[in-house]
Formats: C-alpha cells, sequence, structure tokens
C-alpha cells in the first residue's frame, strides 16, 4: 500500500468514527425515551438505531452533501432519515417470517431482546420517523428542499425501491433469476437506499438536475458493488467482525452474484465496479476523495 493509499485509509476512518458519533447524537436527541406505557416502543427504536451499524448511507450522503457546502447539522439530520429506514429495513429482514437471524451488530436480533410485535412497530416507526426528520425545517430552511427530499427516500423506500427488492429477495428460492433479474433485485433492496443516500446530498447541496448525473452513475456502481460485498462477507467472513450470522444465504435459496457466478467472479465483478465508480467522478476534484475511499472500502470491508 503506497503513502497515498494510506492517508485516504485515514481520512475514512476519521469521516466514518466522526459520522457515527454524529449519528447516534441525533439520534439520541430525536428518541427521548417517554415515561407512558409506550416506553418500550422507543426502548426498542433506540436498541436498533443507536450504535452498531457502520452508518455507510449517513456517511455518503455527508460526503456528497460537504462537497456542496451543506450545514452539517442540516445534512445529520438527512443522514438520519436515511439510517432511520435502512434500521426499519433491518429489524423486519431479521424476522422469523423473513431471514429469521438471531445476532444483528453483535447482539441479539430485536425481535429476540424485545418480542415480534414490538419489532414490526420499530420498524414502522423508524419508517414514519425518517419523514418526520425530513419534513421538519431544522432539515432544510426551503419547503422545496424538504418536499424533494421526502420524494427521494420515499421512492427509494417503497415497492419501487427497498420493499420491492426485498419481496424479490423472499420469491428468489422459488423462481429462476437470471444475472438481470439479480442486479434488478440487488439494485433495488440495498443500491435504492445508497442512492438516495447521495441525492439526497446533491438536493441538499441546490445542485440541478443535469448537475447530478455523474453522482448517480457513481451511486448506482458503489449500491450494487456493496451488496455483492454484503453477500461475499455471507459466503467467507469472518462471523466475529461482522456481528451477523453468516453462510446462510445458500441454505434460504437467496439469488446472488455469487450463487449465480461463484465467489472469484462475483468479487471480480464487484472490483470492476468499484473502479467503475470512481471513474465516474473524474470531473471532480479532492473534494470527492471520500467518496472515492467510501467505493474502495465498501469492497474491502470485512463487516
Ligand atoms: C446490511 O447493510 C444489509 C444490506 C443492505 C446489505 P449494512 O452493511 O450497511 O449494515 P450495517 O448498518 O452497517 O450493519
Ligand atoms: C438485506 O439484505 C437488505 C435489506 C434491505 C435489509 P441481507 O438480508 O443480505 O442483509 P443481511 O445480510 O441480513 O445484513
Ligand atoms: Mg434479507
Ligand atoms: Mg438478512
Ligand atoms: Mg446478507
Amino acid at each position: 500500500m503506497g503513502a497515498g493509499e494510506q492517508s485516504t485509509d485515514n481520512v475514512l476512518s476519521k469521516a466514518l468514527a466522526t459520522v457515527q458519533a454524529e449519528v447516534d447524537e441525533c439520534f439520541d436527541a430525536l428518541l427521548p425515551v417517554p415515561t407512558e406505557a409506550h416506553a418500550k416502543l422507543v426502548e426498542a427504536m433506540r436498541y436498533a438505531a443507536i450504535g452498531g451499524g457502520k452508518r455507510v448511507r449517513p456517511l455518503l450522503l455527508m460526503a456528497t452533501s460537504s462537497m456542496f457546502n451543506v450545514d452539517r447539522d442540516a445534512a445529520i439530520r438527512a443522514g438520519c432519515a436515511v439510517e432511520s429506514i435502512h434500521c426499519y429495513s433491518l429489524i423486519h429482514d431479521d424476522l422469523p417470517c423473513m431471514d429469521d437471524d438471531d445476532l444483528r451488530h453483535g447482539k441479539p436480533t430485536l425481535h429476540h431482546e424485545f418480542d415480534e410485535a414490538t419489532a414490526v412497530l420499530a420498524g414502522d416507526s423508524l419508517h414514519a420517523l425518517a419523514f418526520e426528520i425530513l419534513s421538519d425545517s431544522k432539515t432544510s430552511g426551503d419547503p422545496f428542499v424538504r418536499a424533494e427530499l421526502t420524494a427521494c427516500l420515499a421512492s427509494a423506500s417503497g415497492h419501487d425501491g427497498m420493499a420491492g427488492g426485498q419481496m424479490m429477495d423472499m420469491l428468489a428460492d422459488e423462481s429462476e433469476f437470471t444475472l438481470h433479474d439479480i442486479t434488478r433485485l440487488q439494485q433495488m433492496k440495498t443500491g435504492a437506499l445508497l442512492a438516495a443516500s447521495v441525492e439526497m446530498g446533491a438536493i441538499l447541496g441546490k445542485v440541478a438536475e443535469e448537475g447530478r448525473q455523474h453522482l448517480r452513475l457513481y451511486a448506482r456502481d458503489v449500491g450494487l458493488a456493496f451488496q455483492i460485498a454484503d453477500d461475499l462477507l455471507d459466503h467467507h467472513g469472518d462471523e466475529s467482525k461482522a456481528g451477523k450470522a453468516l453462510r446462510k444465504d445458500e441454505g434460504q435459496g437467496k439469488a446472488t452474484f455469487v450463487s449465480l457466478m461463484g465467489a472469484d467472479g462475483a468479487k471480480a465483478q464487484a472490483q470492476a465496479l468499484v473502479d467503475q465508480a470512481i471513474g465516474h467522478l473524474t470531473a471532480y476534484g479532492e473534494e470527492a476523495d471520500v467518496l472515492r475511499a467510501i467505493a474502495r472500502y465498501i469492497v474491502e470491508r470485512d463487516h
């Protein structure tokens, strides 16, 4: 590894650590525990939302918005909105009716720590919280920006985005999926929220539609590479580092790049996507260095 790459690593670890602390602080302030009977629901939301995750989506949003000099507090709020959707998606993904998992972020999954009803409701409430955050003037004083942020996150979360991709994922064991189908599935279930993170950074920065094209292409490639890396981790990662059960996809009949191309083919595909993603940033100078570092990190990560 050359000196340049080492300093890129430093830039990324610093940026990740800062965003992780800021996201935790923001969720802590957004989720005070009430003294009424539904305190259990808020405790469950906090259990899922505070600590644990890598915060890649907020980091993508922060890295993009900082290129356009967006106020940091506003951007962290928008980052928490995306992360709130992500945390809800993981709670539901782990339920017995979906992937039936016992461990998440090195802790018992939410339905084990609490119960299934609380897990469903905590997911529902984190979903709602995302849009409460985005519709608040603290996220942007401009109502057009708030509306655009809301529309962007809503379409990335719903039937044409994350939830639609999860539906395809659940159907995979009874369908014959081609590479094209799997690409679409993964772009929806995982790529959509990652792409929305970049797009929301650009929306906060008031970048015009035509100025977002390179960033969109970057985000599309990064989103796909991210899920391939997750599937490779499932195939040959280290459970103690991942903080979740691995080697489950094959047994559950999941359709992934690994199941179709084998681990080596999938790894080569992820690396090619990362190189392509970085190639889309040639119009930018060092202001895009964190985005470049995120792309590299996505395939090198061990959790
Ligand atoms: C895991 O996402 C689920 C996928 C969409 C691949 P992350 O790997 O971003 O999860 P955390 O939040 O960092 O644990
Ligand atoms: C989950 O994908 C994607 C979501 C939308 C939550 P996985 O099922 O592969 O995620 P992990 O491996 O459980 O984190
Ligand atoms: Mg799943
Ligand atoms: Mg899962
Ligand atoms: Mg997985």
